[in-house]
């Protein structure tokens, strides 16, 4: 019994990260691109952190993903330069729809749709 136990334990370690379902909080907000707290996503390279979602201009497209990092729940932030999603705490990084790319992270980001209506992003999923 406690051989099998064992060799169903050592099976299910081998299933492959993607296995992981993305990690995030569900959400449905709005931001204003008039208002000066959110002014830095009219240019591209910036981003924004709200309702624990990171949204980030990525060179003219709006992406975002989960602000909590799937391997200790550090925040992740955009990084313009590699066009990407990083982890401050150990150097997890993540692409724009939330794969992990390298570093200890487990689990993708949940990623999130990015409406843009006149001034307005609605980000939700
Ligand atoms: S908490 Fe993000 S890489 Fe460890």
């Amino acid at each position: 019994m406690g051989l099998l136990g064992s060799a169903v334990f050592l099976d299910s370690c081998k299933k492959p990260k993607t296995s992981n379902p993305p990690q995030g909080p569900t959400v449905n907000f709005t931001l204003d691109l008039s208002q000066s707290a959110n002014a830095s996503l009219n240019n591209a390279g910036g981003s924004v952190a709200s309702h624990g979602v990171v949204v980030a201009n990525a060179n003219g497209t709006y992406v975002a993903v989960a602000q909590s990092c799937t391997h200790n729940g550090c925040n992740v932030g955009y990084n313009h330069s590699a066009n990407n999603f990083v982890c401050p705490c150990h150097n997890g990084v993540f692409d724009l729809s939330g794969n992990v790319t390298s570093g200890p992270p487990p689990t993708a980001l949940k990623n999130y749709t990015v409406t843009k209506n006149g001034s307005v992003l609605t980000i939700a999923g």
